[in-house]
């Protein structure tokens, strides 16, 4: 049974992710640990421990994180994606509870070194909290049974520029810093992620019949479904459904061969015009410039079954 923390920045897709987490049989949610990006770091914090309220878990932990990236300034949080929330402008009551006191990157190394070889860190968010703890314990990435990170894209073009993925544009230092290491990692991005979609039917289905959490589900989704739909109406489409990223990166975690991997040397590019970008280098060339060579090899998915995915994600759910 994976033994997982969730590095995440609530977010609506973040919350369907944690809603897997928590329903997945197979999943022991170890805690969640919040990074800005959906939002401010205040904000994905509460929503955070909101979360947790609705779906009846309140004695999930949850540590604050980065509220900044690790070099760059922070860009503002794109509220016409996830709302000035960071929920979809839904009503958010007051927590319960709060935050732990140790910061992410401390409970996530004080986890590692408690169950070693054991816990599964998904990362959902900017890289930052990730990049915080590997520096604290550079023996963080043989401590983990793996690292899934959800970000970047192979060949997708990207989705906050033409090259960029989000998570790894809002913190590109952090990200191009994780994969130095040599961790047993695997990057989910935007090659799978716009595969895995869930549909206004398929968020009707789960309002309908997941009681409080489900109703939640289909609430915090209507901003996202209406974002994604004037992006397909500029496609030409009138579909209305939304792209699965974050709660595809957990599905992985219980049902990896639905996904195809490629491995090599991994860099994100740090600034300039191409900030944010992946790169996956499966020709591995003696390149003249030995930054592109000199690192571990790391697993990104380039094809999935998308079917198996959305079934796996509606029947935990
Ligand atoms: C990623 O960016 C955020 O908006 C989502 O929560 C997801 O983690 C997708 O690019
Ligand atoms: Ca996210």
């Amino acid at each position: 049974m994976p033994k997982i923390i969730l590095d995440t920045d609530p977010g609506i897709d973040d919350a369907q992710a944690i809603a897997f987490a928590i329903a997945h049989p197979d999943i022991e949610l170890l805690g969640l640990t919040t990074v800005f990006g959906n939002a401010e770091i205040e904000i994905t914090t509460r929503n955070a421990l909101h979360i947790l309220d609705v779906f009846g878990q309140p004695q999930v932990p949850v540590a604050q994180g980065a509220s900044d990236p690790l070099h760059q300034t922070r860009y503002p949080a794109p509220d016409f994606v996830h709302g000035t929330d960071g929920l979809g402008n839904i009503h958010i009551t007051q927590p319960s509870s709060a935050p732990v006191s140790e910061s992410a990157a401390e409970f996530i190394v004080r986890m590692a070194s408690e169950n070693p070889g054991e816990i599964t860190l998904v990362a959902i968010g900017p890289l930052t909290n990730i990049a915080h703890a590997v520096s604290l314990d550079p023996s963080l990435p043989a401590k983990v049974k793996s690292l899934v990170v959800m970000g970047g894209s192979v060949a997708h073009p990207g989705n906050v520029t033409p090259l960029a993925e989000a998570n790894f544009f809002n913190d590109p230092h952090a990200a191009d810093a994780v994969f130095a290491h040599d961790w047993p990692a695997t990057i989910i991005g935007l090659d799978v992620t716009l595969q895995t979609v869930l549909r206004d039917q398929d968020l009707a289905m789960i309002r309908d019949a997941a009681g409080r959490a489900g109703k939640f589900l289909w609430d915090t989704s209507r901003f996202y479904i209406d974002f994604y739909a004037s992006r397909l109406a500029r496609l030409g489409s009138t579909d209305r459904s939304c792209a699965m990223h974050d709660a595809s990166a957990l599905v992985y975690t219980v049902l990896p061969d639905a996904f195809q991997l490629i491995a090599g040397p991994t860099r994100v590019i740090n600034d300039g015009i191409a900030a944010g970008q992946l790169s996956v280098d499966t020709q591995q060339e003696p390149y003249v410039l030995p930054a592109w060579t000199d690192r571990p090899l790391t697993s990104a998915a380039i094809g999935v079954d998308a079917p198996r995915v959305l079934d796996t994600f509606l029947s935990a759910i």
